[in-house]
């Protein structure tokens, strides 16, 4: 939805994100900064700030509760982004990991040509300025470096464009060492790398990113029915991160749009501000990776399985393959509201008598609705005033709450202000301090998406607030 139109027509109290309110906001909060901003910026890369580090931990901390904690049959790995570049011949990455490119001439920008109106790149005629484009020729997308003290081509080394060919390369080691059996899977997440073409869409698309990996080796005959399976449970996996389900879509692929090593694949597309986009992907690849691995390496990489007669055979593997990055995004723009506070006050919430904000009717507060699970800051403590003892009082508080949560502590304008300010950066809960804590103990808690306020004991405030987030639903 455009927010112009619905606050313009005064009719909505609700709006939804834009990609330039989310950049504005990831910036303005610490969030997301543009990498290297003092030199004018690095396309492609992008720094995750305080908000935005505790924000991608709590997503992977809880893919990686959900994939290993979660599934006895799944173990972990953290494989080095550096490789033996045969990896990459034998992953097929050096061959096909290619994008169609072309340039214009007359404006020197480039694109993919898979991305321009097929009638226009016909003519070869630039989308932009309409200058003539060159020929489309094959780009590869891994990213070249040098090891060693010699810089004469011998030592060529990639950085990789995906974790997962750390899992293959490790896929006996993990066999050998832990008496995995099939079947089973791996997990990883880490960094990869790719020399994308078009890096919009702020952190959609990136040169450097992170991706949370699994791999599920099965006894080949028995893809099929994995690969449903874990259809399942990514697609529960979203449920239970709490996010607006009727934002999320399957994609299956096509036959033009099969990677080389897939025999089937589903996207799960989330709709970002810029419409359904590709959110993660689950694939059945096959045994493609690990017998090109064995070709290549010269290894045997069967899988001797010493329950069946010592029956030996390539698995199959299904894979699902998120971004974590860009699930940050995709949380970030289904958190964010723009809301009309005044029709939330008559409705009968938090009052400009409780928050110290005006409450007329063009009253706007944005909001983001974390699960209190991923919310960077779970709550804030405020103390009513800096005077007469309630700050030290505050502080107290929030003491006795960092065990469990993770804190922040503001004394500074009005609360009201503050509120917005914690509500900015989708702090669930925010406690507040003032006289009446002096006299009986109790406290604020200020509910962030009902703007709801109770009183309770500060001895009570632990279970309180664990309760509340037990029982997190989103209106
Ligand atoms: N191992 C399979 C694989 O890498 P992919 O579809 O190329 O498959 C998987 O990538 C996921 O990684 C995507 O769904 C997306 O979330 C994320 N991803 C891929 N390229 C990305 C990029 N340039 N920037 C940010 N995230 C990216």
């Amino acid at each position: 939805m455009d927010s112009s139109v619905s606050r313009g027509a005064g009719i909505a109290n609700r709006t939804e994100a834009s990609m330039e309110k989310i950049v504005s906001l990831a910036k303005r909060r610490g969030f997301v900064f543009q990498s290297s901003e003092i030199y004018g910026g690095q396309a492609g890369a992008w720094d995750y700030g305080p908000m935005g580090v505790e924000l991608k931990n709590r997503i992977s901390r809880f893919w990686w509760k959900e994939m290993t904690q979660l599934h006895d049959d799944i173990v972990g790995l953290d494989a080095a982004i550096l490789m033996h570049p045969r990896t990459w011949e034998a992953s097929g990455h050096v061959e096909n990991f290619t994008d169609p490119l072309v340039d214009c001439k007359k404006c020197k920008q480039r694109f993919r040509a898979d991305q321009i109106d097929p009638a226009k790149l016909a003519k070869k005629e630039c989308p932009e300025c309409g200058g003539e484009l060159t020929e489309t020729r094959k780009f590869n997308l891994m990213f070249k470096t040098n090891i060693g003290p010699v810089d004469d081509g011998s030592g060529l080394i990639y950085l990789r464009p995906e974790t997962a060919q750390g899992i293959y390369v490790n896929y006996k080691n993990i066999v050998q060492s832990n008496r995995m059996k099939i079947p089973f899977g791996i997990a990883q997440i880490g960094k990869a790398f790719r020399n994308e073409i078009v890096t919009k869409n702020f952190i959609f698309r990136t040169c450097e990113f992170e991706q949370m990996e699994m791999q599920f080796f099965v006894k080949p005959g028995d893809d099929v029915k994995w690969f449903d399976y874990w259809r399942n449970q990514r697609w529960a996996y979203y449920e239970k991160l709490g996010v607006r389900m009727q934002k999320l879509r399957w994609h299956q692929h096509g036959p033009d749009e099969l990677a080389h090593y897939a025999k089937d694949a589903y996207d799960i597309e989330y709709e970002f501000p810029m419409g359904f986009k590709e959110l993660e992907g689950v694939h059945n690849r096959t045994n493609y990776d690990l017998s090109r691995h064995q070709e290549y390496s010269g290894k045997d990489l069967q899988y001797i399985d010493q329950d069946n007669n010592n029956e030996r055979y390539i698995p199959y593997i299904i894979e699902t393959s998120a971004g974590l990055t860009r699930q940050l995004l995709m949380v970030l723009c289904d958190a964010y509201e723009e809301e009309n506070v005044a029709a939330k006050s008559a409705a009968g919430a938090e009052s400009s008598n409780s928050d110290g904000a005006s409450t007329t009717a063009d009253d706007w507060r944005t909001v983001l609705h974390f699960h209190p699970n991923l919310a960077p800051v779970t709550v804030a403590v405020l103390p009513l005033m800096k005077k007469d003892g309630l700050a030290e009082l505050a502080q107290d508080i929030r003491q006795g709450l960092k065990e469990e949560f993770a804190t922040d502590y503001d004394q500074s304008g009005a609360i009201g202000r503050r509120y917005r300010r914690q509500d900015e950066i989708g702090t669930p809960f925010c406690v507040t301090v003032d006289y009446q804590t002096k006299e009986d103990g109790t406290v604020t808690v200020r509910f962030r998406d009902s703007m709801e306020q109770v009183r309770v004991h500060s001895g009570e405030l632990e279970s309180t607030l664990k309760r509340a987030i037990r029982e997190y639903k989103r209106v």
